[in-house]
C-alpha cells in the first residue's frame, strides 16, 4: 500500500499514530496536575520499564498535557558522567520562559532568572559567564547568595522553591521531566531526591517526572530510602492483546485499511506486544501489502524484512556499543536463556571467576544494555535481545 500514507512510526520517542493501552497512566497524570494546582504540590512520578515500551512517548505526552493546563515545562535526558546542573538549569529556563508572558510581575521572573543564572554558573565544567548568557539567553545579571553555593542539594532546593513560587503566582505549576533517569550520576540523584523531599515539605507546585530502565526504582531507593514515598512508581510494560491490536487498527482505519484477524494474530505473535515492535512490524507489513484487507501472508512476507531492520536499528546499534568482552558476556547470558539470571551462572557458563567479569558486567550496566534487578539477577534492558544474539553468528 502507499508508503506515503504509512502511519506507523518505529523510532525512539516517536509519537505513535495511536497511543494505545495507556489510558490509565494518562488519567492518573491528569489527576496529578489538578491535585498539584489545588494543593500547591504533589508527589513526583517515575515510569520504568524495558527499552521500547513507550516511556519517552509518555513523558512527551505528559508534557503536552501540562502545557495544555498552562504549566511551565522542561525536559532533560540524563547522561552518565554528566552533572544535571546545567541540563536542569536549561529545562527550568524553558519552563519559566513559557510562563513569563502571562506573569504580571516581570521583576519576579527576572529575579528568578538571576538565581537560575547563578545556579548554572556554579557548574565546575562551565565555560566563562558570557557563554551562559549566550547559551541560555539570560541577559539578567546573576544574583548572589541563592542557589549558587556549589552544593547541588542546597542549590537545587533553593532553585526548585523559587521556580515553584513563580508558577504558583499564576495558579499553575512546573513539570520537570527527566528521561533516562537511571543515568543521573549517583551524587546528583541524591541531591535531586533531597531537593524534592524538601520541596514536598514546604509545598510548591514543582513536579519531577522521571522515566528510566527497570532498575530505576532501586537506583532511587539506594540513594535515599525515603524516595519510595517521594515518587509514585508506574511500571510501563508491553501492550496487552487488545491494546496492541488497537495500535495497529486505529491508524489503519483512518486510511480505510483493515486487517484480517489472522494478520493481527501473526503480528501479535511477532511483536509480542512491545510498542516498538508493533510499529516496526506494522510499518513493513503496510508497505508489503498490496491492498486492504491485510492478510497473514502479507505479515509472513514482511516479518523477515522487519526483523532485518530491527537487527540493524534496534538491536545492532546497541550491540555495537559493547566491547568484545562485554559482547562475550551478553552472549553467555543469551545462551542461558531469557529469564533474569544470577551473575554466578553467567560466570559458570563462561568458565570464569565472577570477579573477573565485573568490569564487563558494570560496563554493560553503564551502557544501559543490561540491568541488575533487586534480587541480584541481571537481564537485558532490550526486549528479545537474547533472541537477537542467538541468531547472530559468533
Ligand atoms: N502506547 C503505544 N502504542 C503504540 N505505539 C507506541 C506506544 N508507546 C510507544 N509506542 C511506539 O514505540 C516506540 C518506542 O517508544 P519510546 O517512547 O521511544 O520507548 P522507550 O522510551 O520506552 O524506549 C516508538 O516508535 C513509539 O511510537
Ligand atoms: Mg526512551
Amino acid at each position: 500500500m502507499d508508503p506515503v500514507r504509512n502511519p506507523y512510526q518505529p523510532g525512539a520517542g516517536r509519537r505513535p499514530p495511536e497511543l494505545a493501552g495507556r489510558d490509565d497512566v494518562l488519567t492518573a497524570f491528569d489527576v496529578l496536575l489538578q491535585r498539584a494546582e489545588l494543593a500547591g504540590g504533589e508527589r513526583g512520578r517515575v515510569l520504568y520499564g524495558l527499552r521500547g515500551v513507550g516511556k519517552t512517548v509518555l513523558l512527551n505526552t505528559f508534557r503536552s498535557m501540562a502545557l495544555q493546563r498552562l504549566w511551565g515545562t522542561g525536559k532533560l535526558e540524563a547522561r552518565p558522567d554528566q552533572s544535571i546542573r546545567r541540563p536542569v538549569a536549561a529545562a527550568l529556563h524553558m519552563a519559566v520562559r513559557e510562563l513569563a508572558p502571562r506573569h504580571r510581575a516581570p521583576d519576579r521572573v527576572d529575579a528568578f532568572l538571576g538565581v537560575l543564572k547563578a545556579f548554572a554558573l556554579r557548574d565546575p565544567k562551565a565555560p566563562k559567564g558570557s557563554s551562559v548568557t549566550a547559551q541560555f539567553g539570560i541577559d539578567v545579571p546573576a544574583t548572589r547568595g541563592r542557589a549558587d553555593s556549589g552544593d547541588l542539594e542546597v542549590d537545587l532546593t533553593e532553585l526548585f522553591a523559587d521556580a515553584a513560587s513563580v508558577a504558583g503566582d499564576l495558579g499553575v505549576g512546573i513539570a520537570l521531566f527527566v528521561d533516562e533517569m537511571q543515568d543521573v550520576p549517583a551524587a546528583d540523584v541524591s541531591a535531586l531526591c533531597a531537593a524534592c523531599h524538601e520541596l514536598s515539605q514546604v509545598g510548591g507546585p514543582l513536579i519531577v517526572v522521571g522515566a528510566g530502565l527497570p532498575h530505576l526504582p532501586s537506583v532511587l531507593s539506594a540513594s535515599k530510602s525515603y524516595s519510595e514515598r517521594l515518587f509514585r512508581y508506574t511500571r510501563i510494560d508491553r501492550l496487552d492483546r487488545d491494546a496492541a491490536d488497537q495500535a495497529l487498527i486505529a491508524p489503519a482505519e483512518r486510511e480505510d485499511v483493515i486487517f484480517k484477524q489472522e494478520a493481527l494474530d501473526a503480528l501479535y505473535e511477532a511483536a509480542d506486544g512491545y510498542p516498538y515492535f508493533v510499529q516496526a512490524y506494522g510499518k513493513v507489513t503496510w508497505d508489503v501489502a498490496a491492498a486492504s484487507p491485510v492478510t497473514a501472508a502479507d505479515v509472513a512476507v514482511a516479518a523477515p524484512e522487519a526483523e532485518g531492520e530491527l537487527a540493524v536499528g534496534f538491536f545492532g546499534s546497541r550491540y555495537e556499543r559493547a566491547t568484545p568482552a562485554e559482547r562475550e558476556y551478553m552472549r553467555a547470558m543469551a545462551a542461558i536463556g531469557d529469564e533474569p539470571v544470577p551473575t554466578s551462572i553467567v560466570a559458570e557458563e563462561l568458565g570464569r571467576k565472577p570477579s573477573s567479569l565485573s568490569p564487563a558486567r558494570d560496563g554493560l550496566i553503564k551502557k544501559g544494555l543490561i540491568y541488575s534487578s533487586e534480587r541480584g539477577l541481571i537481564a537485558f534492558t532490550v526486549p528479545h535481545f537474547g533472541n537477537f544474539l542467538r541468531s547472530q553468528p559468533a
